[in-house]
């Protein structure tokens, strides 16, 4: 007689686990870090190409009507929707489920060891950003309120004339640096890159990156709107 084969137990697809491990808190936490590290590509490229605004007019409005002419644009800011979209979703919930798990905050001081600037304020830089994107791409891409002309470097420069403008743009850039200055070291440790001998390393190239990133954009604001460049 044929031993009957003991019922096994039903494996997990592997669709299923991938989509599990995506539901889990660390998947959400390795997406928010990848779109993160993602969207660090999207700002080194827009900060090369808005660095033609200080080339002169014709320069970055040349720049501007290739980008425009380019038929893997629309593709490439669809994209970047979903990027924004999933940093953002993902870790407001991963900061709400925090919250609930965690509901007393720590006692003052008690988990000061690691802390720093960035990191303690990644959800009100964060937000900061946030108000700055949606501001920023009404009024340059989509060219809402003030313009000195058709051009793109025209209306940029009617808006830099706005000391409001320019003085929101210098806060929000702060926000950037404060932002990147923790979170592009958080990605790689939350991607599992975590050595003693790259950390140390991958926190000063996070530290140089936040600084030359948000120094670098904040220099636009304030040359063309402070310090009356273009004029
Ligand atoms: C002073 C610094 C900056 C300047 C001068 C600048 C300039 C511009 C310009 C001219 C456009 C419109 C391009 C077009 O017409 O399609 C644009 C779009 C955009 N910018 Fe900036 N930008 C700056 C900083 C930033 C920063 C720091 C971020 C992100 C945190 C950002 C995110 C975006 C996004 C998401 C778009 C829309 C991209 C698209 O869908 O085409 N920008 N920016």
């Amino acid at each position: 007689m044929q031993a009957t084969e003991a019922p096994s137990a039903a494996k997990p697809c592997c669709d299923c686990r991938v989509l599990e491990f995506l539901d889990s808190s660390i998947g959400k936490k390795v997406m928010v870090a990848l779109a993160g590290i993602l969207l660090c590509g999207f700002l080194v490229t827009h900060l090369a190409g808005n660095l033609l605004l200080f080339v002169g007019g014709p320069a970055f409005d040349h720049y501007a009507e290739l980008l425009e002419a380019n038929p893997l644009i629309p593709v490439a800011e669809a994209g970047l929707v979903v990027l924004f979209l999933l940093h953002i979703a993902l870790s407001v919930r991963a900061k709400l489920a925090n919250n609930a798990a965690r509901p007393v905050a720590y006692a003052y001081g008690a988990d000061k060891g690691a802390r720093t600037p960035g990191s303690r304020t990644m959800t009100v830089s964060g937000s900061l950003i946030l108000v700055f994107l949606i501001v920023h791409v009404l009024t340059v891409k989509y060219r809402v309120g003030g313009s000195r002309g058709p051009d793109l470097f025209a209306h940029l420069m009617g808006w830099f004339a706005d000391p409001l403008y320019s003085g929101f743009y210098v806060l929000a850039l702060v926000g950037v640096g404060l932002h990147l200055s923790h979170g592009f070291q958080s990605a790689f440790q939350t991607l599992g890159v975590n050595h003693p001998r790259y950390t140390p390393l991958i926190k000063k190239l996070g530290l140089a990156f936040a600084l030359i990133v948000g120094l670098t954009f904040a220099s636009m604001p304030i040359y063309f709107g402070f310090l009356g460049g273009a004029k």
